[in-house]
């Protein structure tokens, strides 16, 4: 196999992962970021992210395969291949924001002496690997000439890693797509990734660039879908989790993401399919499915406060218990975590919310919210118990003592994760979405 030198701009969970993996791989890696703070943390082998196997990973590459800098000196002029990992948050139109991709390629083009293959893993719009080349061949041109210009190459190759997997997704990863205008720098990047042995696509940058949103704005739509065949069991008598169960043998459908809840969150899904649905309306497409996909989700938390209240009345004056902040298990992020939404929504209806995550905090402003330090404090004198995350804690719990706790023994799986008859027989009315046990 042979090794490259490479160089991944931003040490956030796609970059850094992406860096400890490359390493872990065999090739040399040098991590960049812009963040002093970060960097000397990642030096000293602090981790800024909470994610299963990257700190064995980190720490076993670090000072051989892999180092961490702030400076593109140090990157650029040694680099074979640098990938562009930073962030590519949503402005409040559901515009894609480009500022941090912009800062990263204006600041490589300075440092470029030589050709260069340039990476784009961020997610980007359709069209935008296309004028980063052209910018960095401009800038380029202006300053070293048309030799090193015309060496330069911009590649898609998005990444498809799921929080809390990271590391397993890309080691094992289901395809790598490279999307690339010309046949050298794709040829590289498959060599780079050929020791994991998995399947590779390789077409041009735009249809790449579309195959991320399109991916993540499928399985946003197959949530929705489940959600939505999830309020459709509740009016004929049937189960959500069983209909799933039952499409999910067909290999055609498949069990993953077919989970009926309190609707998808995080950093990827809202923002996606939000970006997704403002280049469609830019290029003059009505994408309905996916706007209706969009629109299921929104409503998912209202649905579940209208079983909060079909059971407690007015909730002005309850306690309602939220076992789970973060927007899925075995992570600490909250960013649009439906549990978040939950919350102030119920707290706007005048309830106080106790609510409980094993490792998440609420980031955001959130008055009245009481946070616990454990499951049982925070159902204590409670009026109701929702379960809006779906943490191995809540379904391991022992009900029985948990019901001891409240001052109602109602139980909302909002994530329909828990034994319906052991909650039952606990002595709890349980309620959750879509299924037909929902009595008590
Ligand atoms: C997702 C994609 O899976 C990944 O490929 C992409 O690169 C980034 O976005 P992630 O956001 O980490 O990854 O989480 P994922 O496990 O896909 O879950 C997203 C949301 O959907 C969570 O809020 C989760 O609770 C919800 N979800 C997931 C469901 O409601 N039901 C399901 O069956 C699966």
């Amino acid at each position: 196999m042979q090794t490259y030198k490479l160089g991944v701009i931003g040490t956030g969970y796609v970059g850094l992962v992406t860096a400890a993996c490359l390493a872990e791989i065999g090739h040399d890696v040098i991590a960049l970021d812009v963040d002093e703070g970060k960097i000397s943390n990642l030096r000293s082998g602090v981790m800024p992210i909470h994610e299963p196997g990257l700190s064995e990973l980190v720490h076993r590459n670090s000072g051989r395969r892999l180092r961490f800098t702030t400076s593109y000196d140090e990157v650029v002029p040694w680099t074979d291949v640098v990938f562009i990992a930073v962030g590519t948050p949503s402005d409040s139109n559901g515009d894609v924001e480009l500022r941090y991709v912009w800062q990263a390629v204006d600041t490589i083009a300075h440092h470029v002496h030589r050709p260069l293959i340039v990476a784009v893993k961020s997610t980007v719009p359709v069209g935008t690997c296309d004028m980063i080349e052209k910018r960095l061949r401009e800038m380029v041109r202006a300053a070293r000439g048309n030799t090193v210009s015309d060496g330069i190459s911009v590649v898609s190759n998005p990444e498809f890693l799921r929080e809390g997997r990271a590391v397993a997704d890309f080691m094992k990863a289901d395809r790598i797509v490279i999307g690339s205008s010309e046949p050298e720098p794709a040829r590289v990047l498959k060599e780079i990734y050929s020791p994991l042995g998995v399947p590779f696509v390789f077409c041009d940058r735009r249809s790449s660039e579309l195959i991320k949103y399109a991916s993540n704005a499928f399985l946003a739509t197959k949530i929705s879908f489940i959600n939505s065949i999830a309020r459709l069991c509740e009016r004929v008598g049937a189960d959500v989790v069983k209909v799933a169960e039952g499409m999910g043998y067909d290999h055609r459908i498949m069990p993953e993401h077919l989970r009926a809840g309190l609707g998808y969150g995080g950093s990827c899904f809202p923002k996606d399919t939000a970006a997704l649905l403002r280049i469609c309306s830019k290029v003059g497409f009505d994408f309905k499915i996916l706007k209706a996909a969009v629109e299921v989700n929104d409503s998912q938390v209202d649905w579940v406060i209208d079983k909060l209240r079909a059971v407690l009345g007015e909730l002005a004056g309850k306690t309602v218990a939220v076992w789970g902040i973060a927007f899925k298990p075995n992570t600490d992020d909250t960013r649009e975590s439906p549990a978040l939404r939950l919350i102030s929504r119920v707290l706007q209806l005048g309830a106080t919310v106790k609510a409980y995550d094993p490792v998440a905090t609420p980031d955001g402003n959130l008055p009245g919210l009481v946070v616990c330090s454990d499951a049982a404090s925070c159902v204590k004198h409670a009026d109701a118990l929702v379960v809006a995350t779906e943490w191995a804690e809540f379904v391991n719990m022992d009900f029985t003592s948990v019901r001891e706790q409240m001052k109602n023994p109602i139980c909302i799986d909002a994530r329909n994760c828990l034994n319906p008859s052991e909650v039952l027989e606990a002595g709890f009315r349980y309620l959750g979405l879509g299924r037909s046990i929902s009595i008590g």
